[in-house]
Protein backbone atom coordinates (compact mmCIF):
# COMPACT_ATOMS: atom_id res chain seq x y z
CA UNK A 1 0.00 0.00 0.00
CA UNK A 2 1.53 3.10 -1.18
CA UNK A 3 -0.34 5.19 1.30
CA UNK A 4 0.73 3.77 4.01
CA UNK A 5 2.18 6.87 5.38
CA UNK A 6 -0.89 7.54 7.23
CA UNK A 7 -0.53 8.19 10.73
CA UNK A 8 -2.42 6.26 13.17
CA UNK A 9 -2.99 8.72 15.54
CA UNK A 10 -6.18 8.58 17.91
CA UNK A 11 -9.03 10.28 16.70
CA UNK A 12 -10.02 12.39 19.70
CA UNK A 13 -13.12 13.86 19.23
CA UNK A 14 -13.06 16.06 22.17
CA UNK A 15 -10.68 18.78 20.89
CA UNK A 16 -12.42 21.58 21.67
CA UNK A 17 -10.60 23.18 18.49
CA UNK A 18 -13.86 23.61 16.51
CA UNK A 19 -15.67 25.31 19.06
CA UNK A 20 -14.65 28.29 18.54
CA UNK A 21 -17.61 30.33 18.48
CA UNK A 22 -18.68 31.19 14.81
CA UNK A 23 -19.26 35.12 14.70
CA UNK A 24 -22.75 36.34 16.21
CA UNK A 25 -25.47 36.21 13.98
CA UNK A 26 -25.09 33.98 11.56
CA UNK A 27 -27.10 30.69 10.73
CA UNK A 28 -25.68 27.75 10.58
CA UNK A 29 -25.83 24.17 10.05
CA UNK A 30 -25.26 21.45 12.27
CA UNK A 31 -25.49 17.67 11.34
CA UNK A 32 -24.77 14.39 13.14
CA UNK A 33 -24.63 10.88 13.26
CA UNK A 34 -23.83 7.66 14.98
CA UNK A 35 -23.73 4.57 13.18
CA UNK A 36 -23.02 1.44 15.14
CA UNK A 37 -22.68 -2.85 14.14
CA UNK A 38 -23.08 -5.34 16.59
CA UNK A 39 -21.11 -8.04 16.26
CA UNK A 40 -22.36 -11.28 18.23
CA UNK A 41 -21.24 -14.66 19.00
CA UNK A 42 -23.25 -17.03 16.94
CA UNK A 43 -21.54 -20.11 18.17
CA UNK A 44 -17.84 -21.24 20.15
CA UNK A 45 -15.21 -22.05 18.57
CA UNK A 46 -11.27 -22.01 19.28
CA UNK A 47 -9.45 -19.47 18.06
CA UNK A 48 -5.80 -18.51 17.35
CA UNK A 49 -4.52 -18.47 13.56
CA UNK A 50 -2.97 -15.31 11.60
CA UNK A 51 -6.21 -14.45 9.30
CA UNK A 52 -6.25 -12.79 5.79
CA UNK A 53 -7.93 -9.84 6.18
CA UNK A 54 -8.89 -9.23 2.40
CA UNK A 55 -5.80 -7.62 0.92
CA UNK A 56 -6.42 -4.93 -1.80
CA UNK A 57 -4.34 -4.22 -4.26
CA UNK A 58 -1.32 -3.22 -2.95
CA UNK A 59 -0.40 -0.63 -5.82
CA UNK A 60 -2.92 1.61 -4.36
CA UNK A 61 -0.52 4.72 -4.37
CA UNK A 62 -1.94 8.19 -4.72
CA UNK A 63 -3.85 8.40 -7.48
CA UNK A 64 -2.80 10.74 -10.30
CA UNK A 65 -6.59 11.87 -10.37
CA UNK A 66 -7.44 11.86 -6.78
CA UNK A 67 -10.49 13.88 -7.34
CA UNK A 68 -11.72 11.42 -9.81
CA UNK A 69 -11.51 8.89 -7.51
CA UNK A 70 -13.08 10.73 -4.81
CA UNK A 71 -15.81 11.06 -7.30
CA UNK A 72 -16.27 7.41 -8.31
CA UNK A 73 -16.36 6.99 -4.60
CA UNK A 74 -18.84 9.77 -4.36
CA UNK A 75 -21.14 8.49 -6.69
CA UNK A 76 -21.22 4.73 -4.77
CA UNK A 77 -21.53 6.94 -1.54
CA UNK A 78 -24.71 8.34 -3.20
CA UNK A 79 -26.15 5.27 -4.52
CA UNK A 80 -26.11 3.85 -1.11
CA UNK A 81 -27.25 6.67 0.48
CA UNK A 82 -30.78 6.63 -2.41
CA UNK A 83 -31.53 2.61 -1.44
CA UNK A 84 -31.10 3.67 1.95
CA UNK A 85 -33.75 6.65 1.46
CA UNK A 86 -35.94 4.06 -0.45
CA UNK A 87 -36.50 1.73 1.69
CA UNK A 88 -36.71 4.15 4.73
CA UNK A 89 -40.10 5.73 3.35
CA UNK A 90 -41.67 8.65 5.46
CA UNK A 91 -44.76 7.98 6.82
CA UNK A 92 -47.36 10.05 9.22
CA UNK A 93 -45.55 8.70 12.34
CA UNK A 94 -42.61 9.36 10.71
CA UNK A 95 -42.66 12.32 8.49
CA UNK A 96 -38.44 13.43 7.98
CA UNK A 97 -35.67 10.53 7.00
CA UNK A 98 -32.26 11.93 7.81
CA UNK A 99 -29.22 9.90 7.60
CA UNK A 100 -25.78 9.90 6.36
CA UNK A 101 -24.75 7.64 3.70
CA UNK A 102 -21.06 8.54 3.91
CA UNK A 103 -21.49 7.06 7.55
CA UNK A 104 -23.45 3.98 6.81
CA UNK A 105 -20.95 3.46 4.12
CA UNK A 106 -17.79 3.56 6.51
CA UNK A 107 -19.15 1.57 8.75
CA UNK A 108 -20.20 -1.44 5.92
CA UNK A 109 -16.73 -0.74 4.19
CA UNK A 110 -14.87 -1.69 7.91
CA UNK A 111 -17.45 -4.53 8.31
CA UNK A 112 -15.81 -5.49 4.91
CA UNK A 113 -12.09 -5.87 5.81
CA UNK A 114 -13.38 -8.77 8.29
CA UNK A 115 -15.11 -10.49 5.52
CA UNK A 116 -14.73 -12.97 3.06
CA UNK A 117 -16.36 -14.98 0.64
CA UNK A 118 -20.04 -14.49 -0.67
CA UNK A 119 -20.30 -11.82 2.32
CA UNK A 120 -17.25 -9.88 1.27
CA UNK A 121 -18.71 -9.47 -2.23
CA UNK A 122 -21.96 -9.03 -1.30
CA UNK A 123 -20.88 -5.96 1.19
CA UNK A 124 -18.64 -4.60 -1.66
CA UNK A 125 -21.50 -4.48 -4.24
CA UNK A 126 -24.30 -2.87 -1.96
CA UNK A 127 -21.38 -0.62 -1.42
CA UNK A 128 -21.12 0.14 -5.04
CA UNK A 129 -17.51 -0.43 -4.57
CA UNK A 130 -16.93 -3.57 -6.47
CA UNK A 131 -16.52 -1.62 -9.52
CA UNK A 132 -13.92 0.68 -7.66
CA UNK A 133 -10.80 0.34 -7.65
CA UNK A 134 -8.95 0.63 -4.46
CA UNK A 135 -11.99 1.38 -2.52
CA UNK A 136 -10.63 1.46 0.87
CA UNK A 137 -7.72 3.21 0.14
CA UNK A 138 -9.94 6.10 -1.91
CA UNK A 139 -12.41 5.96 0.89
CA UNK A 140 -9.72 6.35 3.99
CA UNK A 141 -8.18 9.43 1.73
CA UNK A 142 -11.63 11.14 1.44
CA UNK A 143 -12.28 10.44 5.11
CA UNK A 144 -8.87 12.05 5.67
CA UNK A 145 -10.22 15.15 3.07
CA UNK A 146 -13.36 15.58 5.03
CA UNK A 147 -11.37 15.84 8.03
CA UNK A 148 -9.81 18.96 6.57
CA UNK A 149 -13.71 20.60 6.04
CA UNK A 150 -16.18 20.85 7.97
CA UNK A 151 -16.99 17.39 8.88
CA UNK A 152 -15.73 15.59 12.29
CA UNK A 153 -15.29 11.94 11.82
CA UNK A 154 -14.39 9.44 14.85
CA UNK A 155 -14.32 5.66 14.59
CA UNK A 156 -13.95 2.96 17.16
CA UNK A 157 -13.87 -0.81 17.40
CA UNK A 158 -15.30 -2.04 20.63
CA UNK A 159 -13.99 -5.30 21.93
CA UNK A 160 -15.13 -7.33 24.63
CA UNK A 161 -11.51 -7.59 26.64
CA UNK A 162 -11.68 -11.23 26.57
CA UNK A 163 -12.93 -11.92 22.75
CA UNK A 164 -9.87 -12.82 20.40
CA UNK A 165 -9.82 -10.51 17.01
CA UNK A 166 -7.52 -10.99 14.54
CA UNK A 167 -4.77 -8.46 14.96
CA UNK A 168 -4.83 -8.16 11.12
CA UNK A 169 -7.83 -6.44 11.20
CA UNK A 170 -7.59 -4.32 13.96
CA UNK A 171 -4.20 -3.22 12.62
CA UNK A 172 -6.36 -2.70 8.84
CA UNK A 173 -9.12 -0.68 10.62
CA UNK A 174 -6.75 1.32 11.94
CA UNK A 175 -4.50 2.00 8.88
CA UNK A 176 -7.79 2.78 6.54
CA UNK A 177 -10.54 4.02 8.98
CA UNK A 178 -8.38 5.29 11.63
CA UNK A 179 -10.80 3.13 13.61
CA UNK A 180 -9.39 2.87 17.42
CA UNK A 181 -9.87 -0.31 19.36
CA UNK A 182 -11.03 0.29 23.06
CA UNK A 183 -12.45 -2.58 25.43
CA UNK A 184 -16.13 -2.56 25.81
CA UNK A 185 -16.85 -2.22 29.38
CA UNK A 186 -19.67 -0.07 30.03
CA UNK A 187 -23.03 1.44 28.15
CA UNK A 188 -22.55 4.36 29.83
CA UNK A 189 -18.85 4.52 28.77
CA UNK A 190 -20.13 4.04 25.51
CA UNK A 191 -22.90 6.36 25.02
CA UNK A 192 -20.17 9.12 26.11
CA UNK A 193 -18.30 8.64 23.47
CA UNK A 194 -21.12 9.06 20.76
CA UNK A 195 -21.83 12.18 22.79
CA UNK A 196 -18.26 13.73 22.44
CA UNK A 197 -17.77 12.64 18.79
CA UNK A 198 -21.30 14.56 17.97
CA UNK A 199 -20.71 17.35 20.62
CA UNK A 200 -23.14 16.69 22.82
CA UNK A 201 -25.76 16.57 20.03
CA UNK A 202 -26.45 12.64 20.07
CA UNK A 203 -27.32 11.30 24.15
CA UNK A 204 -28.25 7.90 25.73
CA UNK A 205 -27.54 6.59 21.97
CA UNK A 206 -27.73 2.73 23.07
CA UNK A 207 -30.44 1.91 25.70
CA UNK A 208 -28.10 -1.57 26.40
CA UNK A 209 -25.50 -3.69 25.40
CA UNK A 210 -26.87 -7.35 24.95
CA UNK A 211 -24.48 -9.74 26.73
CA UNK A 212 -23.66 -11.61 23.72
CA UNK A 213 -22.22 -8.35 21.82
CA UNK A 214 -18.44 -9.02 21.38
CA UNK A 215 -17.67 -6.54 19.19
CA UNK A 216 -18.94 -3.14 17.77
CA UNK A 217 -17.83 -1.02 14.95
CA UNK A 218 -19.10 2.82 15.79
CA UNK A 219 -18.61 5.68 14.13
CA UNK A 220 -20.08 9.44 14.37
CA UNK A 221 -19.70 11.99 11.95
CA UNK A 222 -20.29 15.63 13.13
CA UNK A 223 -20.57 18.87 10.35
CA UNK A 224 -20.67 22.62 11.16
CA UNK A 225 -21.36 24.80 8.35
CA UNK A 226 -21.98 28.48 8.40
CA UNK A 227 -23.88 29.81 5.12
CA UNK A 228 -21.68 31.58 3.13
CA UNK A 229 -24.47 34.30 2.53
CA UNK A 230 -26.16 34.44 6.44
CA UNK A 231 -30.13 35.43 7.07
CA UNK A 232 -30.77 37.61 9.18
CA UNK A 233 -32.18 36.88 12.08
CA UNK A 234 -34.49 39.64 13.16
CA UNK A 235 -36.16 38.93 9.38
CA UNK A 236 -37.24 35.13 10.76
CA UNK A 237 -40.96 34.76 11.50
CA UNK A 238 -43.86 32.31 11.78
CA UNK A 239 -45.12 31.27 8.22
CA UNK A 240 -46.58 28.71 6.21
CA UNK A 241 -44.95 24.84 5.76
CA UNK A 242 -47.55 22.74 2.83
CA UNK A 243 -47.44 19.52 4.00
CA UNK A 244 -49.59 18.33 1.16
CA UNK A 245 -52.51 20.67 -1.45
CA UNK A 246 -54.94 20.37 1.89
CA UNK A 247 -52.59 20.71 5.01
CA UNK A 248 -50.05 23.15 6.49
CA UNK A 249 -47.81 23.80 9.49
CA UNK A 250 -46.27 26.93 10.65
CA UNK A 251 -42.76 26.89 10.95
CA UNK A 252 -40.31 29.51 11.27
CA UNK A 253 -39.10 30.88 8.18
CA UNK A 254 -35.74 32.44 7.94
CA UNK A 255 -35.76 34.81 5.05
CA UNK A 256 -34.18 36.85 2.35
CA UNK A 257 -35.08 39.57 0.03
CA UNK A 258 -31.62 38.97 -1.45
CA UNK A 259 -30.07 35.68 -1.19
CA UNK A 260 -27.06 35.00 -3.95
CA UNK A 261 -28.74 31.52 -4.94
CA UNK A 262 -27.93 29.05 -7.73
CA UNK A 263 -30.98 27.64 -9.12
CA UNK A 264 -32.26 25.31 -11.64
CA UNK A 265 -35.90 24.65 -12.58
CA UNK A 266 -35.74 20.71 -13.79
CA UNK A 267 -38.48 20.02 -15.66
CA UNK A 268 -37.31 16.36 -16.58
CA UNK A 269 -37.29 15.84 -12.55
CA UNK A 270 -39.98 17.66 -11.76
CA UNK A 271 -38.66 19.93 -9.47
CA UNK A 272 -36.49 23.05 -8.28
CA UNK A 273 -32.93 22.22 -7.49
CA UNK A 274 -31.35 25.10 -5.07
CA UNK A 275 -27.98 24.69 -4.07
CA UNK A 276 -26.85 26.52 -0.80
CA UNK A 277 -23.57 27.15 -0.36
CA UNK A 278 -21.17 27.18 3.15
CA UNK A 279 -18.30 28.23 3.62
CA UNK A 280 -15.17 25.84 2.88
CA UNK A 281 -16.38 23.75 -0.21
CA UNK A 282 -19.92 22.20 1.11
CA UNK A 283 -23.23 22.80 -0.01
CA UNK A 284 -26.90 22.43 0.97
CA UNK A 285 -28.64 21.22 -1.72
CA UNK A 286 -32.49 21.06 -1.80
CA UNK A 287 -34.64 19.26 -4.17
CA UNK A 288 -37.99 20.15 -4.17
CA UNK A 289 -40.38 18.61 -6.37
CA UNK A 290 -43.01 21.41 -8.38
CA UNK A 291 -46.69 21.02 -7.20
CA UNK A 292 -48.60 18.09 -9.12
CA UNK A 293 -45.65 16.95 -10.06
CA UNK A 294 -44.71 14.16 -7.57
CA UNK A 295 -43.38 13.82 -4.61
CA UNK A 296 -40.41 13.42 -2.70
CA UNK A 297 -40.19 9.86 -2.94
CA UNK A 298 -40.50 9.26 -6.45
CA UNK A 299 -37.87 12.09 -6.68
CA UNK A 300 -35.23 9.87 -4.67
CA UNK A 301 -34.64 7.18 -6.98
CA UNK A 302 -34.08 10.47 -9.63
CA UNK A 303 -31.38 12.14 -7.81
CA UNK A 304 -28.35 12.78 -9.55
CA UNK A 305 -25.81 15.01 -7.57
CA UNK A 306 -23.21 15.23 -10.15
CA UNK A 307 -25.59 15.81 -12.63
CA UNK A 308 -27.29 18.82 -11.09
CA UNK A 309 -24.03 20.07 -10.13
CA UNK A 310 -23.05 20.08 -13.86
CA UNK A 311 -26.09 21.80 -14.38
CA UNK A 312 -26.86 24.29 -11.40
CA UNK A 313 -26.18 27.77 -13.01
CA UNK A 314 -23.98 31.01 -11.53
CA UNK A 315 -25.50 31.98 -8.31
CA UNK A 316 -28.20 35.11 -8.90
CA UNK A 317 -29.73 37.63 -6.47
CA UNK A 318 -33.27 36.11 -5.44
CA UNK A 319 -35.80 36.18 -2.54
CA UNK A 320 -35.90 33.32 -0.56
CA UNK A 321 -37.37 31.59 2.61
CA UNK A 322 -35.76 28.29 3.88
CA UNK A 323 -37.33 26.43 6.80
CA UNK A 324 -35.41 26.88 10.44
CA UNK A 325 -35.44 23.06 12.27
CA UNK A 326 -34.31 20.88 14.43
CA UNK A 327 -35.29 16.79 13.25
CA UNK A 328 -33.83 13.91 14.95
CA UNK A 329 -34.03 10.51 13.34
CA UNK A 330 -33.43 7.21 15.09
CA UNK A 331 -33.71 3.66 13.23
CA UNK A 332 -31.93 0.35 13.01
CA UNK A 333 -31.47 -0.23 9.87
CA UNK A 334 -31.28 -4.20 9.96
CA UNK A 335 -34.50 -4.14 7.72
CA UNK A 336 -33.59 -1.76 5.46
CA UNK A 337 -29.86 -3.72 4.90
CA UNK A 338 -32.12 -6.70 4.47
CA UNK A 339 -34.34 -5.40 1.99
CA UNK A 340 -30.90 -4.39 0.09
CA UNK A 341 -29.71 -7.77 -0.08
CA UNK A 342 -27.86 -7.84 2.68
CA UNK A 343 -29.68 -10.21 5.14
CA UNK A 344 -27.35 -12.86 5.36
CA UNK A 345 -24.86 -10.24 7.33
CA UNK A 346 -27.75 -10.93 10.38
CA UNK A 347 -27.41 -14.71 9.72
CA UNK A 348 -24.65 -16.61 8.85
CA UNK A 349 -22.07 -14.61 7.72
CA UNK A 350 -18.46 -15.16 6.56
CA UNK A 351 -16.70 -12.72 9.14
CA UNK A 352 -13.44 -14.79 9.18
CA UNK A 353 -11.36 -12.46 8.59
CA UNK A 354 -12.00 -10.75 11.86
CA UNK A 355 -12.03 -13.59 14.36
CA UNK A 356 -11.75 -17.39 14.19
CA UNK A 357 -14.97 -17.59 16.48
CA UNK A 358 -17.53 -17.13 13.76
CA UNK A 359 -19.53 -14.21 14.39
CA UNK A 360 -22.87 -12.41 13.08
CA UNK A 361 -24.03 -8.93 12.98
CA UNK A 362 -27.41 -8.27 15.26
CA UNK A 363 -27.47 -4.79 14.67
CA UNK A 364 -27.10 -1.58 12.67
CA UNK A 365 -28.08 1.17 14.63
CA UNK A 366 -28.23 4.79 13.85
CA UNK A 367 -29.41 8.56 14.99
CA UNK A 368 -29.13 11.31 13.13
CA UNK A 369 -29.84 14.86 14.24
CA UNK A 370 -30.11 18.23 11.62
CA UNK A 371 -30.37 22.05 13.10
CA UNK A 372 -30.79 24.50 10.68
CA UNK A 373 -30.43 27.54 13.23
CA UNK A 374 -29.02 30.66 14.17
CA UNK A 375 -26.23 30.81 16.69
CA UNK A 376 -25.74 34.29 18.13
CA UNK A 377 -27.99 37.02 17.36
CA UNK A 378 -25.91 40.28 17.47
CA UNK A 379 -26.64 41.73 14.52
CA UNK A 380 -26.07 43.00 10.76
CA UNK A 381 -30.14 43.42 11.25
CA UNK A 382 -30.51 45.67 9.16
CA UNK A 383 -29.41 44.57 5.77
CA UNK A 384 -31.54 46.15 3.04
CA UNK A 385 -35.30 44.52 2.74
CA UNK A 386 -36.75 46.53 0.49
CA UNK A 387 -36.30 45.44 -3.12
CA UNK A 388 -35.43 47.64 -5.91
CA UNK A 389 -35.34 45.54 -8.84
CA UNK A 390 -37.34 42.31 -10.23
CA UNK A 391 -36.15 39.29 -8.52
CA UNK A 392 -36.84 35.90 -9.10
CA UNK A 393 -38.00 33.58 -5.22
CA UNK A 394 -37.05 30.44 -3.84
CA UNK A 395 -39.22 29.24 -0.77
CA UNK A 396 -38.82 26.13 0.53
CA UNK A 397 -42.36 26.04 1.39
CA UNK A 398 -43.35 22.19 0.93
CA UNK A 399 -42.03 19.04 0.94
CA UNK A 400 -38.59 18.61 -0.44
CA UNK A 401 -35.37 16.46 -0.64
CA UNK A 402 -31.66 17.44 0.53
CA UNK A 403 -28.30 16.48 0.44
CA UNK A 404 -25.37 18.25 2.13
CA UNK A 405 -22.51 17.82 -0.37
CA UNK A 406 -18.61 17.87 -0.41
CA UNK A 407 -17.59 19.89 -3.77
CA UNK A 408 -14.36 17.25 -3.92
CA UNK A 409 -16.56 14.23 -4.10
CA UNK A 410 -19.60 14.85 -4.56
CA UNK A 411 -20.50 12.39 -1.93
CA UNK A 412 -23.66 12.95 0.04
CA UNK A 413 -22.29 13.40 3.71
CA UNK A 414 -26.16 13.80 4.75
CA UNK A 415 -29.35 13.22 2.62
CA UNK A 416 -32.95 13.27 3.64
CA UNK A 417 -36.33 13.81 3.09
CA UNK A 418 -38.37 16.28 4.85
CA UNK A 419 -42.09 16.35 4.57
CA UNK A 420 -42.81 18.01 7.88
CA UNK A 421 -40.17 19.94 9.48
CA UNK A 422 -42.20 20.54 12.30
CA UNK A 423 -43.47 17.38 13.61
CA UNK A 424 -44.77 18.58 17.03
CA UNK A 425 -46.97 20.74 15.52
CA UNK A 426 -50.09 20.07 14.71
CA UNK A 427 -51.50 20.23 10.93
CA UNK A 428 -54.26 23.00 9.97
CA UNK A 429 -56.02 23.07 6.82
CA UNK A 430 -55.03 24.95 3.99
CA UNK A 431 -58.64 26.62 3.13
CA UNK A 432 -58.34 28.02 7.13
CA UNK A 433 -55.72 30.58 4.88
CA UNK A 434 -58.03 33.13 3.78
CA UNK A 435 -57.60 33.08 0.04
CA UNK A 436 -55.37 30.47 -0.62
CA UNK A 437 -55.30 28.44 -3.80
CA UNK A 438 -53.25 24.98 -3.17
CA UNK A 439 -53.51 24.57 -6.46
CA UNK A 440 -52.01 27.71 -7.71
CA UNK A 441 -49.35 26.83 -11.00
CA UNK A 442 -47.35 29.97 -10.64
CA UNK A 443 -43.94 28.98 -10.24
CA UNK A 444 -40.69 31.06 -9.31
CA UNK A 445 -39.91 32.64 -12.78
CA UNK A 446 -43.43 34.44 -13.04
CA UNK A 447 -43.78 35.79 -9.39
CA UNK A 448 -41.19 38.94 -10.44
CA UNK A 449 -43.42 41.25 -8.71
CA UNK A 450 -40.59 44.08 -7.69
CA UNK A 451 -43.43 45.40 -5.27
CA UNK A 452 -44.82 44.31 -1.69
CA UNK A 453 -47.90 42.50 -2.42
CA UNK A 454 -49.04 39.84 -0.81
CA UNK A 455 -49.25 36.25 -3.38
CA UNK A 456 -50.52 33.68 -1.31
CA UNK A 457 -51.36 30.62 -3.83
CA UNK A 458 -49.72 27.90 -2.39
CA UNK A 459 -46.44 26.13 -2.40
CA UNK A 460 -43.41 27.77 -4.01
CA UNK A 461 -45.33 30.94 -4.59
CA UNK A 462 -44.77 34.16 -2.28
CA UNK A 463 -45.94 35.22 0.80
CA UNK A 464 -46.01 38.18 2.36
CA UNK A 465 -42.20 39.35 2.09
CA UNK A 466 -41.83 43.17 3.28
C1 LIG B 1 -25.27 10.31 -12.72
O1 LIG B 1 -25.45 10.31 -14.11
C2 LIG B 1 -24.26 10.04 -14.86
C3 LIG B 1 -24.61 10.09 -16.31
O2 LIG B 1 -25.29 11.25 -16.59
C4 LIG B 1 -23.74 8.68 -14.51
O3 LIG B 1 -22.53 8.45 -15.18
C5 LIG B 1 -23.49 8.60 -13.02
O4 LIG B 1 -23.10 7.30 -12.68
C6 LIG B 1 -24.75 8.96 -12.25
N1 LIG B 1 -24.45 9.01 -10.84
C7 LIG B 1 -25.14 8.36 -9.93
C8 LIG B 1 -24.68 8.44 -8.54
O5 LIG B 1 -26.15 7.73 -10.18
C1 LIG C 1 -14.40 -19.44 0.70
O1 LIG C 1 -15.38 -20.44 0.58
C2 LIG C 1 -14.84 -21.69 0.19
C3 LIG C 1 -15.97 -22.64 0.02
O2 LIG C 1 -17.16 -21.98 -0.13
C4 LIG C 1 -13.88 -22.20 1.23
O3 LIG C 1 -13.31 -23.42 0.78
C5 LIG C 1 -12.79 -21.19 1.43
O4 LIG C 1 -11.96 -21.59 2.50
C6 LIG C 1 -13.40 -19.85 1.75
N1 LIG C 1 -12.32 -18.89 1.81
C7 LIG C 1 -12.10 -18.20 2.87
C8 LIG C 1 -10.96 -17.25 2.77
O5 LIG C 1 -12.76 -18.30 3.86
C1 LIG D 1 -5.38 18.22 4.89
O1 LIG D 1 -4.76 19.46 5.24
C2 LIG D 1 -3.38 19.36 5.41
C3 LIG D 1 -2.85 20.67 5.91
O2 LIG D 1 -3.69 21.72 5.59
C4 LIG D 1 -2.73 18.94 4.09
O3 LIG D 1 -1.35 18.81 4.25
C5 LIG D 1 -3.30 17.61 3.66
O4 LIG D 1 -2.80 17.26 2.40
C6 LIG D 1 -4.80 17.68 3.60
N1 LIG D 1 -5.29 16.35 3.36
C7 LIG D 1 -6.16 16.08 2.40
C8 LIG D 1 -6.54 14.65 2.23
O5 LIG D 1 -6.69 16.94 1.71
C1 LIG E 1 -11.82 24.82 -1.48
O1 LIG E 1 -11.30 24.20 -2.64
C2 LIG E 1 -10.33 24.98 -3.30
C3 LIG E 1 -9.91 24.27 -4.56
O2 LIG E 1 -10.57 23.09 -4.75
C4 LIG E 1 -9.14 25.19 -2.37
O3 LIG E 1 -8.19 25.98 -3.01
C5 LIG E 1 -9.62 25.87 -1.11
O4 LIG E 1 -8.54 25.96 -0.21
C6 LIG E 1 -10.72 25.08 -0.46
N1 LIG E 1 -11.23 25.84 0.67
C7 LIG E 1 -11.35 25.31 1.88
C8 LIG E 1 -11.83 26.23 2.94
O5 LIG E 1 -11.11 24.14 2.11
C1 LIG F 1 -45.43 9.37 -4.02
O1 LIG F 1 -45.77 9.12 -5.34
C2 LIG F 1 -45.85 7.76 -5.66
C3 LIG F 1 -46.17 7.65 -7.14
O2 LIG F 1 -45.55 8.61 -7.86
C4 LIG F 1 -46.92 7.10 -4.82
O3 LIG F 1 -46.95 5.71 -5.11
C5 LIG F 1 -46.61 7.30 -3.36
O4 LIG F 1 -47.65 6.78 -2.57
C6 LIG F 1 -46.45 8.76 -3.06
N1 LIG F 1 -45.98 8.88 -1.70
C7 LIG F 1 -46.50 9.74 -0.85
C8 LIG F 1 -45.90 9.77 0.50
O5 LIG F 1 -47.42 10.47 -1.16
C1 LIG G 1 -53.03 26.98 -14.10
O1 LIG G 1 -52.91 25.98 -15.10
C2 LIG G 1 -54.12 25.74 -15.77
C3 LIG G 1 -53.91 24.58 -16.73
O2 LIG G 1 -52.58 24.18 -16.77
C4 LIG G 1 -54.58 27.00 -16.50
O3 LIG G 1 -55.81 26.75 -17.16
C5 LIG G 1 -54.74 28.09 -15.50
O4 LIG G 1 -55.05 29.30 -16.16
C6 LIG G 1 -53.47 28.29 -14.69
N1 LIG G 1 -53.72 29.23 -13.63
C7 LIG G 1 -52.93 30.25 -13.42
C8 LIG G 1 -53.27 31.10 -12.25
O5 LIG G 1 -51.93 30.47 -14.09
Amino acid sequence: MGGSKQTVTPNHPKGGVLSSLISASCWDMTLYLPVLLLLCLCRLGLTDETSMVAPEDHSCGEPVFRQEAWRSVGGAVERLGRQLLNSLQTGPEQPNVILSPLSVALALAQLALGAHNETQKLLLSSLHAHTIPCYHHTLGSLLQHLTNTSLQVATRMYLRPEFEVYQSFVAESLHRYRSEPAPLISVEEVNQWVEDATKGHITNFLPSIPHDIVLMLINAVHFKGEWEARFDPQLTQKDVFYLDNKNFVHVDMMRSAKYPLSLLEDGELGAQVARFPFKGNTSFLVVMPLPGRGNVSSLVTKLNISDLYRRLPQESTMQVQLPKFTLQYRQELQEALTSMGLGSLFSGPDLSGISAVPLQVSSVRHACGVELSEEGADASAATSVTMMRSIPIFFVNSPFLFALVDHASLAPLFLGTVTNPAPDTSPMRINSLLGDDPHGNRTQSDSTNSNNDVQSDGPHSSNNVQ
